[in-house]
């Protein structure tokens, strides 16, 4: 049977992948909804992301969701420098025309856990958690009907990609990461220790290029804008793909390898504000909250979107 998912995301070029690659997969994924949120470009924009790409995928029935525009707490950060000015450069996309759903993202999420078993729904965040962090506070009572969060965020080898200490995701709302992290839900962290290990190479773009189909050359698109900015940045054969890596979890969780640990979130220090404090040696004593993953097999990872992304 399908698991039921809620994305909850800012695309963001990684973003857009990782919803074609849920879109591409009716028979693990059912998508509930796409909730968006403020992160790597302000709110009207993600959500009217979200939007164009569900109709790249030909899918006009999905409901998007607007969240939450700003933080819990600090002032929004974003990432145009990386994403471009609409979050979404590189190819030529139409502007969207599903609508967007009337009701909040928020209310959304707490809507569909409350209607649904106890247990049934995976949350999917590829953003900043502010939404789910919200969600949580406002409706304490849907905590425990989440089946799991995987999402994308933090790390701890690679440490930091927007300061050195921290991971964008986590660091835009550092807070609602720590609502989220002592919530007590089942989470699994797709961190950038992985995310690193996933590059986009030139024969890898060569090759979603090479799909031919409206999807795969847009995905070659988005993929080469983004590429320039981390290429230079990190000195690699290719920028790192992060957020589909959430998605192909839930299908083919033997692509990754971690540890369930105890992760805690910087919420005070001004020089590490937004780490993810992750006990990987386990020296703390303090209790396991969610696995942390640090390897991937990323020739399965880039197989698995090829055939996936093949299929829209
Ligand atoms: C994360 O930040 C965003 O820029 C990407 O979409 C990804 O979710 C990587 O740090
Ligand atoms: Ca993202």
């Amino acid at each position: 049977m399908a698991r039921k998912i809620i994305i909850d995301t800012d695309p963001g070029q990684d973003d857009a992948v990782a919803i074609l690659l849920a879109l591409a997969s009716p028979d693990e994924i059912e998508v509930l909804g796409l909730t968006a949120v403020a992160g790597n470009v302000p709110l009207d924009l993600t959500q009217k992301n979200a939007r164009i790409i569900c109709e790249l995928a030909g899918r006009h029935d999905i409901k998007v969701f607007a969240g939450c525009d700003r933080p819990l707490q600090r002032k929004l950060v974003t990432a145009e420098y990386v994403h471009g000015a609409t979050g979404l450069n590189g190819p030529k996309l139409p502007d969207p025309r599903m609508p967007l759903q009337d009701e909040h993202g928020v209310d959304f999420i707490i809507r569909t856990l409350r209607g649904e078993a106890a247990g049934s729904v995976t949350l999917c965040p590829l953003g900043p958690l502010t939404n789910i962090a919200r969600a949580f506070q406002q409706a304490p009572d849907v905590i425990g009907k989440v089946a799991e969060i995987v999402l994308m965020g933090g790390g701890y080898f690679e440490v930091g990609n927007v300061t050195p200490a921290a991971e964008f995701n986590i660091y835009v709302d550092p807070h609602a990461a720590d609502i989220v992290f002592k919530s007590g839900v089942p989470i699994v962290v797709m961190s950038l220790d992985v995310t690193h290990k996933a590059l986009v190479t030139k024969p890898r773009n060569d090759a979603f290029r090479a799909l031919g189909s409206q999807v795969g050359v847009a995905v070659a698109e988005m993929t080469d804008f983004f590429e320039r900015f981390d290429r230079q940045k990190y000195a690699s054969p290719g920028a790192p793909l992060h957020d589909p890596c959430v998605i192909a979890h839930l299908i083919r969780p033997d692509l990754f390898t971690g540890r369930h640990i105890n992760v805690e979130i910087e919420t005070q220090s001004p020089l590490t504000l937004g780490m993810t404090v992750a006990d990987w040696w386990g020296v703390t004593g303090r209790p396991a909250n969610a696995t942390f993953m640090g390897s991937i097999d990323d020739t399965g990872y880039f197989d698995l979107l090829i055939e996936r992304l093949a299929r829209l």
